[in-house]
């Protein structure tokens, strides 16, 4: 039970009316003091992906997790624990209903769309989320802030993810990258 070792339950940021929604993993130590997702060196690598999309982190778009408690140590949220969120999760999605979803990293992807396969395999090419909204599977910001042998190959990755999300929302895609 996460809810005896968490500090802070930590829901989401941004605006409610956003058409993009980024949805990350679960909160790490920065989040679970501030109660706020995505606020610690990640978060602000996310925070830089959505300025250089051209989009406001306050206005545009609508972060959150699939677990709203952090796993002691930061480790890997386990399936039952997915399992106890994603109706928050899901309930979070209705709410924005938004017109894409970028999933960050293997286990919002696998929480979304119930698959196993790496995100190494899914990222860029779009999936859809109960039949319905589209998701981009995507690295995670974390993983993009490791270095190893792949780390720029894999951040032009991510850049043509995301714009490939301009794309399918009909905004103009910047010549800058991150
Ligand atoms: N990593 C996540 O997946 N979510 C956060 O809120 C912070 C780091």
């Amino acid at each position: 039970m996460l809810a005896t070792t968490r500090t802070k339950t930590v829901f989401s940021r941004g605006s409610h009316t956003a058409k993009v929604v980024f949805l990350g993993e679960a909160p790490g130590a920065d989040e679970d003091a501030e109660g706020i997702p995505f606020v610690g060196r990640a978060g602000q690598l996310l925070d830089k992906m959505i300025t250089a999309m051209g989009l406001d982190p306050a206005e545009d778009v609508y972060v959150c997790n699939i677990l709203k408690c952090r796993p002691p140590a930061n480790r890997r949220p386990t399936p039952d624990e997915m399992e106890t969120c994603f109706p928050f999760v899901h309930e979070q999605l209705q709410l924005v209903n938004p017109d894409v979803i970028v999933a960050l990293g293997n286990t919002a992807v696998t929480a979304l769309l119930g698959t196993n396969i790496g995100i190494t395999k899914l990222r860029g090419s779009w999936k859809l989320y109960r039949g319905k909204i589209p998701v981009m599977p995507t690295y995670h910001p974390s993983y993009l802030l490791r270095p190893t042998e792949t780390q720029a190959e894999s951040k032009k990755q991510v850049w043509d993810d995301l714009k490939e999300v301009l794309k399918k929302l009909g905004r103009q895609v910047p010549v800058r990258k991150t």
